[in-house]
């Protein structure tokens, strides 16, 4: 939702100083260009965790066998005898998308500050993206020096997860107006919806769990977690099966309260997602976790974080009185270009 520049003017630009560095200004006061970089930082979040993964199911984490160098006196892999080519390429690029999730997460943050009035909400949110990717790429370092010890990895998945979650609510945040967020359904409702992304949190660490003591650790000679598999796993399954019925009675407790429809639909969406996620969870688990399914599984996680979020930011909005009068899109705060009538608006 967004506010109206007539009744309630939207806070404009500084002027720009000199045509060139004016245009320049303009273009990195856009709405368009801080749009790009926020769902930049959404996407680039989510596909390092599935590289991640990726490295790990090919035994690829030690492809470079040391950080921040790639081999001892060189950032980038080396290939000679002895030197798993393949490995040190899977490790490499994983270890380069780095600098595309820096660019976005960071690049947003520089965009938001830019922007005048300074909206504090929003550049706390993006600021957590951008320490976020410098943690993770310092805890990349840890998780190598440490031989790919389980208790580094499994934060390493669970930050980028978090990640995800903060860079969809800055996505969502960045077209709302800095008012009171209005309940769309009733408190106990709402509660429980945040109630759900707690019981997420615990359903992903378990994942990480199951994965600590299965047989992908990232290279063949890491130790695993000392506990069995099958009750990780079933309790990770346990999980899943909590989560899957709040969200079941939560959208029930939409369609009793006859919440708005867009929230209907997303509590559909995630049942679905949860769903198809649960079922290529245990599909893997009975195939033999095959490196390929527990890619995709993680890939999963990154949908289901994405859809549990999208659920939970619609069970509030946040709109002028005269937003939800007019129902006319209007410039983003500290935006410098009203949108066009008709364009799809966030949560
Ligand atoms: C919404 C449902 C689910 C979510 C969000 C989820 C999420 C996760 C996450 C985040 C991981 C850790 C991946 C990693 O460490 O890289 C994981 C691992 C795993 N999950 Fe799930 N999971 C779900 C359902 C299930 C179910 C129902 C099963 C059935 C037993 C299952 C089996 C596994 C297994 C076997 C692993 C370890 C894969 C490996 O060895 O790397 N998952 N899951």
């Amino acid at each position: 939702m967004t506010t109206t520049p007539a009744k309630n003017p939207a806070p404009t630009t500084a002027p720009a100083p000199g045509p060139a560095l004016g245009r320049v200004g303009a273009v990195l006061r856009s709405d368009r260009l801080l749009r790009i970089f926020a769902w930049a930082a959404v996407i680039t979040n989510g596909i390092i965790a599935v590289t991640g993964a990726t490295v790990r199911v090919t035994g690829s984490g030690l492809g470079c066998s040391t950080w921040p160098e790639c081999q001892p006196g060189t950032l980038v892999p080396e290939y000679r005898q002895g030197l798993a080519a393949i490995h040190q390429a899977i490790e490499f690029t994983n270890r380069t998308f780095t600098g595309a999730v820096a660019v976005a997460s960071i690049g947003t943050f520089v965009l938001l500050w830019l922007r005048r009035p300074r909206r504090r909400t929003l550049l706390w949110l993006a600021s957590v993206g951008g320490f976020g990717v410098l943690f993770q790429a310092i805890w990349g370092g840890v998780v190598v020096r440490q031989e790919l010890a389980w208790w580094t990895v499994a934060p390493h998945l669970l930050v980028s997860l978090v990640l995800v979650f903060f860079a969809l609510v800055t996505v969502v945040r960045i077209d709302e107006p800095d008012v009171p967020a209005r309940r769309l359904v009733p408190r106990p409702l709402q509660a429980l919806a945040y109630a759900t992304l707690g019981v997420l949190t615990a359903l992903c660490i378990a994942g990480t769990l199951v994965t600590a003591a299965g047989p992908h650790a990232g290279d063949v000679d890491t130790p695993r977690l000392g506990l069995p598999v099958l009750s990780l796993a079933q309790a990770h399954a346990d999980l899943m099966f909590l989560y899957l019925g709040l969200l079941v009675a939560l959208t029930v407790g939409f369609l009793a309260v006859k919440a708005p429809r867009k929230l209907l639909n997303r509590g559909w969406l995630l049942i679905g997602v949860t769903a198809a996620q649960g079922l290529l969870g245990l599909v893997q688990y009975a195939t033999g976790v095959p490196e390929a399914l527990v890619v995709a599984h993680v890939f999963g996680a990154v949908l289901v974080v994405l859809a549990g979020t999208w659920m939970v930011l619609g069970t509030r909005e946040r709109s002028t009185a005269e937003d939800s009068v007019q129902l006319r899109p209007a410039p983003i705060p500290g935006g410098d270009r009203p949108e066009k009538p008709g364009r799809p608006q966030f949560s």
